[in-house]
């Protein structure tokens, strides 16, 4: 019994073995880029579309309410990535404060939660990339989609995420600084979008401004809508911060870069992500760019800019796998970290002469492109978000249990005013999650409960902890 329980004392980085050990390469600008190179994507992009489908204008109400909860979340994160600055996110916390059978259920969520962001995201690049493909080569459109949408494969997701693979093998501060010219592309593609849907707002766009109510409830077209669905689904849209964490043993001086960088990056993409809202349901009545695989063209082509349209496809073709390479990344780094903890194969978790554990990018690359060739984005968006969620929650848990515990240990951030901020952590994650759609819930049982087999059969016997 006390096994499920050990705690993990934590190694920080140069501790660690030097066959299994990263160089310090990153500083807080580079975390800043890599933050909003994994916060700004698919989320804003695409998933806007679904989530004024699942809440109409008041879309809007559902980013201040996941912004909210993750703004606490980002918080908690910074004050427990500072105190131990070591690879493997909630993992690490998790097993360094609840105990390990907490930490395995935890990995295997944020398996869920990595594995199925660089999916998703490839999806919606698919979306933006596929109709320019269409227009000059005569892509085929069924070889850019799942059967479940009528297609038979997508192919364009596979492919970026092959590429993306591909970078992240040749090493990690190439793939940083290239990166951070990607965000500015990002960036650039969002205000000029602004720029041209703002001055057609229209405040009639915005009425009725709740149709679908604010709790989740049952539609009867069998999908379930209304403000908090949607803020389950756009939830999608914040996270990314975290993948900051995963990067706590390549950074120099972590206890000032990473708050920096976590709480930085996530105050300037809320900002940005309510701007660029109101100017979408502000430009057209939410109908006609709800559930679009590209809804920020649409809306383009529709107020009669086509030109500008694929000028922000082609930008978000060229961007978004900055979101791939942060979540590719960090998968790749979690995985390593349950490596040398013994829960999985040592093999996986050796790093290649260049300093990058290549054999572990390329499995997770494998096993995410099958998701992203065959499954819909709103499915595998919700799954990766209840993934988050219940990482989002641990952490946050960690952390209030901790200042019991340990009040006096050395804190290089201090989350203001905690008890209040992890308990909207908490409990935020806990409402999101039951407005998650029921069918995505009880896939993420489903994979727990497997997770467990999985901990009793082989994880509790290969353990390395004391
Ligand atoms: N926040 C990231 C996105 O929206 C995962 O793509």
């Amino acid at each position: 019994m006390s096994k499920l329980f050990r705690k993990k004392e934590i190694i920080v980085g140069d501790a660690q073995p030097a066959d299994q050990r990263m160089a310090r390469t990153l500083s807080w600008p580079h975390l800043v880029a890599l933050g909003v190179g994994a916060i700004v994507g698919t989320g804003i992009l695409t998933l806007i579309g679904v989530g004024a489908d699942r809440a109409g204008p008041a879309v809007l109400i559902s980013f201040a309410v996941a912004g909210l909860i993750c703004a606490c979340a980002a918080l908690a994160y910074a004050e427990m990535s500072t105190m131990m600055p070591a690879s493997g996110s909630a993992y690490t916390y998790s097993y360094a404060v609840l105990g390990e059978v907490f930490a395995w259920v935890i990995g295997w969520s944020l398996i869920l939660e990595y594995s199925l962001v660089v999916s998703t995201v490839a999806v919606g690049w698919s979306g933006y990339a596929a109709p320019l493909l269409h227009d000059w080569l005569g892509y085929p459109l069924e070889l850019a989609r799942g059967p479940e949408l009528g297609g038979i494969i997508n192919l364009p997701a596979i492919f970026i995420i092959a590429v993306v693979a591909g970078l992240l093998s040749v090493g990690t501060k190439e793939s940083a600084t290239l990166n951070a010219v990607l965000v500015l592309v990002k960036i650039a593609t969002l205000t000029l979008f602004v720029a041209v849907a703002l001055p057609h707002f229209d405040a009639t766009n915005l009425e009725p401004f709740m149709p679908f109510g604010f709790g989740k409830t049952m539609a009867p077209d069998g999908v379930e809508r209304g403000v908090m669905a949607a803020a389950a689904i756009i939830f999608f849209a914040f996270y990314g911060f975290d993948a900051i964490s995963t990067a706590a043993e390549e950074t120099k001086n972590p206890e000032r870069n990473l708050p920096i960088g976590i709480v930085g990056s996530m105050l300037a993409c809320t900002v940005i992500y309510m701007v660029v809202a109101a100017a979408a349901v502000g430009a057209l009545p939410f109908t006609s760019f709800a559930d679009s695989p590209e809804p920020l063209a649409l809306i383009l082509r529709d107020l009669q800019q086509p030109g500008i349209a694929t000028i922000i496809a082609a930008a978000a073709v060229i961007a978004l796998p900055t979101v791939i390479l942060a979540f590719l990344y960090g998968q790749s780094r979690i995985f390593l970290v349950m490596a040398r903890d013994g829960f999985l194969p040592p093999a996986l978790a050796r790093i290649s002469s260049r300093g990058t554990p290549v054999r572990i990018t390329m499995i997770t690359a494998a096993l995410v492109s099958i998701i992203a060739g065959v499954l819909p984005i709103d499915e595998i968006a919700a799954l990766a978000n209840a993934g988050t969620l219940a990482a989002f929650a641990a952490v946050a848990l960690c952390m209030l249990i901790l200042r019991r515990r340990a009040p006096d240990a050395p804190r290089p951030f201090r989350t203001p005013a905690a008890l209040l901020v992890g308990l909207i952590a908490i409990l935020g994650c806990a409402y999101l999650f039951l407005s998650l759609p029921t069918k995505t819930q009880l896939y993420f049982l489903v994979w727990n409960g497997l997770g467990l087999l999985a901990y009793f059969g082989y994880g509790m016997h290969k353990s390395l902890a004391k």
